[in-house]
């Protein structure tokens, strides 16, 4: 969890929010499994809930609600191949609904909370609109830590190849 790590936990208002959840076992389970290939599951629920918690509280929104549902969003254990012999949808379609099912197990939700886990797949999956500004921040801001959480190893990897052919032309016209 070395990216969020250095910042979230420094960030003691932030931290109170979500105290009770980032000590429950299930929740801390998902640091095992990997998510968008580089990271892991509780690392990127923890990126999501922190920059959406940054945004609502820039824009004077729930704080409390984005900060919890926002790390709450991918709560589920499940790999793709389960949950598609569940024969319920498609993936984006039902870890929204499972995530709700188990958030719900650890935490009473408010309508707010529950439209924010529900409506995070919004325009990857059939869900209907965001209700609230709060649903909406949090669904741009999953996206933006997926690209980023896919696209920075490549990046990295990019430079290192750029670095190293620059290297090898520099060494023939030596
Ligand atoms: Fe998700
Ligand atoms: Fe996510």
């Amino acid at each position: 969890m070395e990216f969020v790590q250095s910042i979230w936990e420094h960030d003691q208002e932030y931290m109170a929010l979500i105290k009770d959840l980032i000590q429950n076992e299930e929740l801390l389970k998902l640091d095992t499994i990997t998510h968008h290939h580089y990271t892991t599951r509780l690392t990127h629920s923890l990126f999501v809930s922190y920059v959406s918690y940054r945004l609502a509280k820039r824009f004077n929104l729930n704080v409390r609600a984005v900060a919890r549902a926002g790390l709450l969003h991918d709560f589920f254990h499940e790999g793709r191949e389960e949950i598609a012999a569940m024969e319920q949808g498609s993936h984006n379609c039902v870890h929204p609904k499972i995530a709700v099912e188990n958030a719900a197990k650890i935490t009473p939700l408010t309508d707010l909370e529950r439209d924010i886990i529900l409506k995070h797949m919004f325009l990857c999956s059939k869900v209907g609109m965001p209700r609230y500004k709060e649903s909406m921040i949090v669904t741009c801001v999953d996206k933006y830590c997926a690209i980023s959480e896919v696209s920075k190893p490549l990046r990295e990897k990019t430079r290192i190849k750029v670095s190293d052919w620059i290297a090898k032309v520099r060494l023939v016209h030596a």
